[in-house]
């Protein structure tokens, strides 16, 4: 069984194929278009992945520079992507290295990428999320917004910061920041439990794989919440 991090690094096709079947009611795409207006706007994305978040908004922006660590799983969401090839721009970035970047936006967003990074710097917890947080703010123009999507628990019954690293992260962009929350129910839906307990059971362990709690035949509850900040 890889680790994440092998994941982000040689499996992005494994690593899609879970998000594919994430939020099959739409919750994320029908909320990001409501509240924020991507229209003709720069957008900045850390932590793209293979892109899936990207494909929310893209059509609607007029320019998208797409970061993350591995080149790996930018090359899938390029691939994934190459209809709007003409308008994004794909670049191996850190998120601890946001403050090299020289590009502004009117929209800076980040899925599942952030909590990665306080969770890898959990000794410093507080400075991590405020270097994140001021870099970020650095790269947006007057009146734009911040916009992080973090878990907030999967096969649980009610949303809740999966650990104490994430816990702590939510409370640092509420408390100290100035982020306000929303919960989002993103359920998974696969063909059968079989290919849930496979699917799921690759990207969070063979224990989550074979003790996944059916609503229904091959839904999987998950809860999504979004952090959001005008400047
Ligand atoms: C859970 S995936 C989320 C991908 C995408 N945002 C999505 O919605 O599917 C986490 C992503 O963050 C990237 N990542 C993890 N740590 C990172 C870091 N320190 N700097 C930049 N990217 C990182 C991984 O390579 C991976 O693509």
């Amino acid at each position: 069984m890889p680790t994440m991090y092998e994941i982000y690094q040689k499996h992005s096709f494994e690593y899609d194929e879970l998000v594919a079947h994430e939020d099959y009611l739409n919750h994320i795409p029908e909320y990001l278009k409501n509240c924020f207006d991507f229209q003709g706007k720069t957008v900045l994305e850390f932590g793209t992945g293979t892109g899936r978040m990207t494909r929310m908004y893209a059509g609607l922006s007029d320019k998208v520079y797409c970061f993350d660590r591995s080149a790996h799983m930018l090359e899938k969401a390029s691939e994934a992507l190459s209809e709007y090839g003409n308008k994004i721009e794909f670049s191996v970035c850190d998120n601890l290295n946001i403050d090299s970047l020289d590009v502004s936006a009117d929209i800076v967003i980040q899925g599942w990428s952030f909590g990665h990074t306080v969770s890898d710097n959990e000794s410093q917890i507080e400075k991590t999320v405020n270097k994140l947080v001021v870099d970020c703010n650095v790269r947006l123009k007057r009146g734009g917004s911040l916009v992080f999507l973090e878990s907030l628990g999967t096969n649980t019954e009610s949303p809740e910061a999966p650990n104490k690293n994430l816990k702590d992260f939510y409370s640092e962009l509420e408390g100290r920041h100035g982020f306000s929350r929303t919960v989002l129910e993103t359920d998974y839906r696969f063909d059968s439990n079989e290919d849930a307990a496979r699917i799921m059971g690759f990207f969070f362990g063979e224990e989550m794989g074979s003790n996944l709690k059916f609503t229904r035949d091959g839904i999987v509850r998950e809860y999504t919440g979004v952090w959001q900040k005008k400047i």
